[in-house]
């Protein structure tokens, strides 16, 4: 932990939690006991994030191709869901962590939905760490719903074409509070975005790791963060030019 640099941090940390079905099958187990171990990377990587001081983390928990998975998987992730909804709340309120959700959350079970509002609302006041899951999401699905509603305000006469800009359209997706992710983590070794944040990577840092997700632990997250920062970010300039400032 000492060997990163505090103040080159990700401001925004986004997690593609991949390769739990792979963990069990290696191990000739049911892919269900890879979940309920990814579940435990789960605590122990939002608690790592918050020792280390990571101001945002996303983690993609659950995407809207998931729900197309065999019936008992979905239940079995749903309950897990519900699990650490239950179990995490001291957690969270003790670690100051604000809890949030984005996606389509109408498609999850009437219970977890109601026990996720809760969450929410108790962690609200928190100013530690914003934690957000991404449950039932789909960056395509995220951009259109945001596109119908900037439409019915133009309807309206709320909006005009000409208002539309990349802040205002950042403004309406599922993420308007999040700044843009810095880092982007995936476990598993897959080189693919997946349906995840598709506006808001445009020019994230990626990271993509070997190890698959009940495997990932806070070393690994180190080293990830320590990737991050030996890179160079160059927005578009030159190499020169960020080195002097002169963009
Ligand atoms: C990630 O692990 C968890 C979810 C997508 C819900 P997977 O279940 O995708 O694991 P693999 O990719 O099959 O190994
Ligand atoms: C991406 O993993 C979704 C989550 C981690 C929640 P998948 O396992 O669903 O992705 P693909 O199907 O391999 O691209
Ligand atoms: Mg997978």
């Amino acid at each position: 932990m000492h060997r990163l640099e505090k103040e080159k941090l990700p401001r925004h940390l986004a997690i593609i939690m991949d390769g739990n079905g792979r963990w069990a099958e290696q191990r000739s187990l049911d892919r269900v006991v890879g979940h309920q171990k990814g579940a435990d990377s789960v605590r122990n990587i939002v608690r790592a994030c918050r020792e280390i001081g990571v101001p945002y983390l996303t983690l993609f928990a659950f995407s809207s191709e998931n729900w197309s998975r065999p019936r008992g998987e979905v239940e079995a992730l749903m309950a897990l869901l519900r699990e650490y909804l239950v179990s995490e709340l001291q957690e969270m309120l003790d670690n100051d962590i604000r809890l949030q959700a984005i996606g389509d959350l109408s498609r999850l079970p009437k219970e977890v939905f109601s026990i996720l509002s809760e969450r929410v609302k108790q962690t609200a006041p928190a100013t530690g760490m914003t934690l957000t899951l991404a449950l039932s999401y789909g960056g395509r699905d995220d951009i259109i719903q945001a596109i119908r509603r900037i439409m019915a305000n133009c309807r309206d006469g709320n909006l005009t074409p000409e208002d539309i800009n990349e802040r205002l359209f950042s403004m309406y997706l599922w993420s308007a509070n999040l700044p843009d992710p810095d880092l982007l983590i995936r476990t598993s070794g897959e080189v693919r975005i997946s349906n995840f944040f598709l506006w808001q990577l445009a020019y994230t840092e990626i990271y993509v790791t070997p190890t698959l997700w009940p495997d990932f632990g806070k070393e690994d997250l180190i080293q990830a963060l320590l990737s991050y920062q030996d890179r160079e970010r160059r927005f578009g300039l030159t190499s020169e030019q960020v080195k002097t400032g002169d963009g």
